[in-house]
């Protein structure tokens, strides 16, 4: 990229990540933003940003001509309202999953991204996890044959992190975490028609969501999905995915180094297991900032735009409707 691209980052919780991943990429870090002094002050000095660039309120970022990309990593119900002040004020916007927590929001976004100049990205991590793309390579590669099943969880335990905005009805476990596992398998197999889920609520009180989901899916070409997710699970986080095919199966995670690769020799008989190495990192900023970088250089779209985090928040939606309705749901995909 011949121009340094000036970036913006609002929330210094996890989306310190995304200040190591601008300057991973060489772009210059123009603006940091928290409304919590102490959480801005901490970045600040962790990553040597003067005091100049520091800012407690995004909106005194919005006229500035020297920001050509903001990241927003704040609670999911501000998702909306920030990231579509920026598309409007010009700005190039990578946001964190999940897009939403309504449908209304949903589709303001997508509509301030269609009326705006910019580029949206929505940070579906996942896509860019090392073991995550290394089995869909091996899919599209048909090493496995055609898929049947394929089956997500996504494991993590809340219990310490439940006490603020997560805690909100809107931000049940499987928009909040579950959409990690559902983007995935969508990314993979493409979209289920019909989804029928079941929840549980045993171990975490004080919020007012199932603190566990299981959900079957339909989808066309024959093929079924699952998706687990478990916000109050007694286990190390985890978002461990099985894909059966006709000639062979997959199973990884984010979290191991290897992977299992099953093949079948030409009688269709297993063969042994072959354990490929795979990096860990779970959170890939450097590269899901680089691929954005490269759409905004190009003027290509990325794959997670605003269509696309809403299709998945979509299924999200239609989990929580089935477990609450205990009937199935079909995602209404007409965004
Ligand atoms: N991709 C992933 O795997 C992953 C992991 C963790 C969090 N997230 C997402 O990142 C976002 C932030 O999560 P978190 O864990 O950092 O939350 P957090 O509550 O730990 O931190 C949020 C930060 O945003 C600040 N903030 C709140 N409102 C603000 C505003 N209007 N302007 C500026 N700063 C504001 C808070 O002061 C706080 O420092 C969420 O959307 C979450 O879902 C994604």
């Amino acid at each position: 990229m011949d121009k340094k691209l000036k970036v913006a980052n609002i929330g210094m919780k996890f989306g310190m990540s995304h200040v190591e991943g601008a300057m991973s990429c060489d772009a210059e870090i123009a603006a940091i933003c928290d409304s919590d002094e102490e959480n801005l002050r901490f970045a600040g000095e962790r990553y040597s940003i003067p005091e100049e660039k520091r800012f407690l309120d995004y909106k005194d970022l919005l006229e500035r001509e020297d920001i050509d990309v903001v990241t927003v990593a704040i609670p999911d119900q501000q998702h909306c309202r920030v990231s579509c002040d920026f598309l409007r004020a010009g700005k190039h916007v990578l946001c964190e999953k999940p897009l939403a927590l309504t449908r209304e929001d949903l589709e303001e976004i997508i509509k301030t991204e269609d009326e705006s100049d910019a580029q949206f990205m929505v940070g579906q991590i996942c896509r860019f996890t090392p073991a995550f793309e290394k089995a869909k390579e091996l899919v599209e590669s048909g090493t496995i044959g055609e898929v049947y099943f394929i089956e997500s969880e996504y494991a993590h335990d809340y219990m310490k992190l439940v006490d603020n905005w997560r805690s909100d009805p809107l931000r049940h476990g499987v928009i909040g975490g579950g959409c990690h596992a559902v983007d995935l398998i969508r990314w993979i197999v493409g979209d289920p028609v019909e989804v029928f889920a079941y929840g549980t609520h045993k171990l975490l009180p004080t919020v007012a969501y199932d603190d566990a989901t299981v959900a079957i899916m339909k989808f066309n070409d024959n093929l079924m999905g699952k998706v687990f997710v478990s916000t109050g699970c007694k286990r190390d986080y985890t978002m461990r995915t099985c894909i059966y095919g006709t000639k062979g199966t997959i199973i990884c995670d984010n979290t191991s180094p290897t992977m299992t690769l099953f093949t079948t020799d030409e009688e269709g008989v297993v063969k042994e297991p072959q354990t490929i190495d795979v990096q860990v990192n779970n959170h890939n900023a450097a590269k899901e900032f680089e691929v954005f970088a490269d759409a905004i250089a190009n003027n290509r779209k990325v794959l997670t735009d605003a269509r696309e985090g809403a299709k998945t928040v979509e299924v999200c939606l239609s989990i929580v409707e089935s477990s609450e309705t205990g009937k199935p749901v079909r995602p209404d995909y007409n965004f």
